[in-house]
Parts: structure tokens; sequence; C-alpha cells
């Protein structure tokens, strides 16, 4: 996918609210994968600690010797563990981040993972999703982001056994969490976005 949406642009979604956010102490990213945003994360907020969580060892390993090159000093822990079996502990961290992570589960799974991460975030935690999404408009847009999107799922389905067939509709289950969406960046003619979703923040006007 970082090559079907040229590169960058994925990064940048990952990236979109890192000058906004601020004060994170302790932040736990799930499905990190590759490592891309941690180095940038940790960049950003010099003084938070961070819970990598990934199902796969080797993609575990593949951050960690992209996190060793920046040459940080350690403040950075990596976990193999599958959500949603995996549970963080309760209320450690007031950063979730989940990058084009959720779009791997099917529509029965989405609510028990998001419940085992929202478990581990304090009352005024952020939560920092990366998507892909399908536009409503314009018609072209729309289109593009369906083909592009069955590519994507028929390739992992058959690289990886992916289960997921279509993008979860993972906004139901963040409120459900008290979770309330800050703010959205759009990418890519709607086929990205970056979301900022904020705990404990129900009057604040910037809502969406
Ligand atoms: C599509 S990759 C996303 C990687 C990265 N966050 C990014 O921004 O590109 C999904 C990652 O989630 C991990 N993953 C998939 N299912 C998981 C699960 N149930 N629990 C934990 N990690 C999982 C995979 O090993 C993979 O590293």
């Amino acid at each position: 996918m970082e090559a079907f949406a040229a590169g960058g642009r994925l990064q940048r979604c990952r990236e979109a609210w890192l000058g906004s956010v601020s004060g994170v102490r302790r932040a736990l990213l799930a499905g990190e994968g590759h490592g891309r945003f941690l180095p940038a994360a940790a960049a950003a907020w010099p003084n938070a600690e961070f819970t990598v969580v990934d199902a796969s060892a080797a993609m575990l390993e593949r951050a960690r010797r992209r996190w060793d090159a920046t040459a940080r000093p350690a403040r950075v822990a990596g976990i193999v563990g599958e959500l949603p079996r995996w549970q963080a502990a309760a209320g450690a961290f007031d950063l979730i981040v989940t990058h084009f992570f959720l779009d791997c589960f099917p529509p029965g799974e989405i609510g028990a993972v998001i419940a085992a991460l929202a478990a581990g975030a304090t009352p005024k935690a952020r939560w920092l999703v990366s998507e892909f999404a399908v536009p409503a408009r314009p018609r072209f847009a729309r289109w593009r982001a369906r083909a592009i999107l069955a590519l994507a799922y028929g390739f992992f389905r058959v690289a990886t056994g992916l289960r997921a067939r279509q993008l979860p509709d993972y906004a139901p289950e963040l409120a459900r969490h008290g979770f309330v969406r800050r703010d959205r960046q759009s990418f890519e003619w709607g086929l990205l976005h970056a979301e900022w979703w904020e705990r404990g923040c129900a009057d604040d006007p910037a809502r969406v």
C-alpha cells in the first residue's frame, strides 16, 4: 500500500497531528509494523515513552532496526502481542496510535480490538487514527478508492491470509468508549485520512 498510495502520502497521514498533539507521556502504538511512525513520534514528543505492540515478531524486528538506526536513547518497549487477546494495562496510556491498523479487522472483531486498546487509555487520552476511506464524492474519487481497496484487500488476503474484506466502521466503537473526533485531514481525493480523537473533551467546540 505504501507503493499504491505513492509512498510519502501514507507517512503524511501518520504525521498529520504530530504538531498539534502535545504533552504525550506514554504512547501505545498498535500494529506499528515497519516502524516508520516511531522515529517521527519520538522527535515530536521527546519526553514520551513508547510501547509498540504487533502480532508479528518480524515486523517488530523491522521497527526495532529502524529505531536503532536513529541512535536515540531507548525508551521504547516492543511487545509481540495479538489484539484483542493482548490487553493493555488499565489506564496506562495517554495516547493510542493506530495507523493503517484498524483496517485489518472484520466488522465482527473491530469492537473487541477497540475495547482492548481503550481499556489501556487514560480518561483524557488522545487517539490518532490513519485509515483508508471511500469518499462520498466526487464519483471519480469514490470509484478510484473502491478499486484500490478491492485490489489491496485481494492482495493481502492471498499474501498474508487477511480475513477482513472491507474497511470497518470503527467510529461508533471509539465513541462507545468516550472518544470524540476532534479533527480530520483528508488526502488523495479522500482515499486517506488522518483523525485525532480525544476522551474527556465533549464540550470542545473544535470537535467534528
Ligand atoms: C497494514 S500493517 C500497518 C503498519 C503500520 N502501522 C503502518 O502505518 O503502515 C498492520 C500491522 O498490524 C499487525 N497486526 C495485524 N493484526 C494484528 C493483531 N491482531 N494484533 C496486533 N498486530 C496485528 C501486522 O503484523 C502489521 O504489522
